[in-house]
């Protein structure tokens, strides 16, 4: 074989074969043990933060949302945060807590929108739970018992923080948004096993509060605040796990779809270029490494590949594109096709905006 065809075929190879060696270990370390314990009947004093930036088409069914949860009232503190919205979410907010006097609402209104990490500090700076919880406006949480298994978890003193795998409330474009999620959980599930997976959600995630205050609250300079907060307390020996029981259901947007998958990977990828491998303990390294490279670095190779193949067009190398092509028929070939365009777009994004502050897109 030419060289060309030869280098195309390995970069293929390397870009296929890596992630599928990774989902195959993820899979045996789904069949071992929790090693941790959630106690059911655990109900510390848990406050709720909802940062929010015009969030009138949701904020009082988010609020109901937590209403109806089974969990002490009397221990539920719910903070929501607005950052100047220009609609009037505050107000919806304020309306909704004096119609409910028996659930703990305070509505905080910051003159200047500085972003969600800095409405999310502001939070923890007055919360009173030992427990801290954030969650999106525009998610919902189906099951009453949400709060209670989350918290659950954080009863063992090994584990730090705690988030929810997710459910899209639509199939996205051509159904990649489904078919990305389906894999994804796995993944999230069998790392939580092995020690702790470096992607949260920010729809559910509850964290003890000393160790958020430890680590300096939710990063300015990183989008993923969710997951960032989460491999800093892995960092420091904790168990950061996404639960098994724990579902949210995410809204997937209508318009700005592939605006929101590329600005959503550009904060995972701030995440990764921040965790250091070398700092987190040991049986945290493997998962690490792997995700930054597929984060980072992996969805190169299948451009260049692809590259390579075209410029050789030998018969071999034009039969490999033709292959990979009539592939794209499958939905979890799109799926992770269209995920590795996201993060190349998303890393070309990122040198010259970070989106730290984003647009609202629709839901
Ligand atoms: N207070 C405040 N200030 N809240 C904000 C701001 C802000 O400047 N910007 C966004 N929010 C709020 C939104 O109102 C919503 O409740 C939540 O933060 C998430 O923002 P969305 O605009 O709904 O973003 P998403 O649906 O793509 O969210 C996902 O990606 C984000 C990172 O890109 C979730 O996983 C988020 O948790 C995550 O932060
Ligand atoms: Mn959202």
């Amino acid at each position: 074989m030419d060289p060309l065809t030869t280098l195309g075929a390995a970069l293929a190879a390397a870009h296929f074969g890596t992630p599928l060696a990774y989902y195959a270990v993820a899979k045996r370390w789904l069949k071992t043990p929790w090693r941790v314990k959630p106690d059911p009947a655990y109900a510390p004093a848990v406050t709720v933060a909802i940062p929010t930036y015009n969030e009138a088409r949701h904020i009082e069914e988010k609020l109901e949302d937590i209403y109806r949860q089974d969990y002490p009232r009397d221990r539920l503190e719910i903070i929501v945060v607005d950052s100047a919205s220009t609609d009037d979410t505050a107000e919806r907010a304020r309306r909704w807590a004096a119609a409910h006097p028996d659930a703990d609402v305070k509505v905080v209104e910051e003159p200047q929108r500085r972003g969600k990490a800095s409405a999310l500090n502001t939070a923890l700076a007055m919360a009173r739970g030992g427990v801290f919880v954030i969650t999106d406006a525009d998610c919902r949480w189906s099951q009453r018992d949400a709060l209670r298994r989350a918290v659950s978890w954080l009863a063992d003193s090994a584990v730090g923080a705690v988030t929810c795998l997710k459910k899209p409330a639509a199939d996205g474009p051509a159904g990649v948004e489904a078919g990305y999620r389906g894999h994804y959980n796995v993944l999230r599930l069998a790392e939580s096993k092995k020690w702790a997976t470096p992607i949260f959600h920010g729809e559910l995630a509850a964290y003890k509060t000393e160790l958020l205050r430890k680590i300096g609250g939710f990063p300015l300079d990183i989008g993923a605040d969710d997951s960032h907060t989460a491999a800093k307390i892995a960092a420091m020996g904790y168990r950061a796990v996404a639960a098994e029981d724990l579902w949210c259901v995410e809204a997937v947007p209508h318009n700005g779809y592939h605006r929101w998958r590329i600005r959503r990977a550009q904060h995972l990828l701030q995440h990764f270029l921040k965790t250091p491998v070398e700092e987190a303990p040991p049986p945290m390294r493997p998962i690490l490494l792997a995700e930054k490279y597929l984060h980072l670095a992996n969805p190169w190779l299948l451009p260049a590949a692809v590259a390579a193949l075209v410029a050789a067009a030998t018969p071999p190398a034009l039969a490999v594109l033709a292959t990979g092509a009539a592939a794209l028929v499958f939905r979890s070939c799109r799926t992770w096709t269209a995920a590795q365009l996201y993060l190349i777009a998303a890393a070309v994004k990122n040198l010259r905006d970070k989106e730290l502050v984003w647009e609202k897109q629709d839901k």
